[in-house]
């Protein structure tokens, strides 16, 4: 039996701390799926075509599946056949939200084992808001996001 594994989330856009993690769940499950959020809670920067093709390009790997999802993340997991939702965490702030959120994803679908992994440590303090907000005022992210992302990045904020 193959074991399926969801990572959900905006990816707004993918970082090298998505990327790592995506990589680290191909220890465990046979088959990850990406699982991008189309409603996000804010006004995303990239589109969900854009936010995609960004995650296709930063991973090519024959056992990774990017697909966008609407409505509630257990409907797609039940859908997709997986069994477990993947989620990462960097820092102790990070810890109220995602045990709320594992906990209610628990109550909706008992079956649904949510794994939560730590990035390299040398890319723990990296978030996708803080590339934003860096590549908006024209810093360098290259260390921070695939060249592809950067370069969309730099086409967003060109002025
Ligand atoms: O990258 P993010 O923004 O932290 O991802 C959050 C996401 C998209 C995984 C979460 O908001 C989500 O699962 N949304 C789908 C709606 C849903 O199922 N909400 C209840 C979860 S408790």
């Amino acid at each position: 039996m193959s074991r399926v594994a969801v990572y959900p989330g905006s990816f707004d856009p993918i970082t090298r701390g998505h990327e790592d993690l995506i990589r680290r769940s191909l220890a465990f499950a046979d088959r990850v799926i990406v699982g991008v959020a189309v409603n996000v809670a804010k006004q995303p920067l990239f589109t969900l075509d854009e936010r995609i093709a960004l995650i296709r390009g930063a991973v090519q790997h024959s056992a990774v599946e990017v697909r966008a999802f609407e409505g509630l993340l257990v409907d797609f997991v039940k859908g997709a056949g997986a069994s477990m939702i993947v989620r990462g965490l960097r820092a102790v702030s990070d810890f109220e939200y995602e045990f709320q959120m594992a906990l209610m994803n628990r109550t909706l679908a008992p079956a649904v084992e949510t794994v939560f992994l730590m990035p390299a440590f040398d890319l723990t303090y990296i978030s996708s808001s803080l590339v934003r907000e860096v590549a908006r005022f024209g810093g360098d992210v290259s260390a921070l996001v695939h060249p592809a992302v950067q370069q969309a990045l730099q086409r967003k904020f060109a002025r």
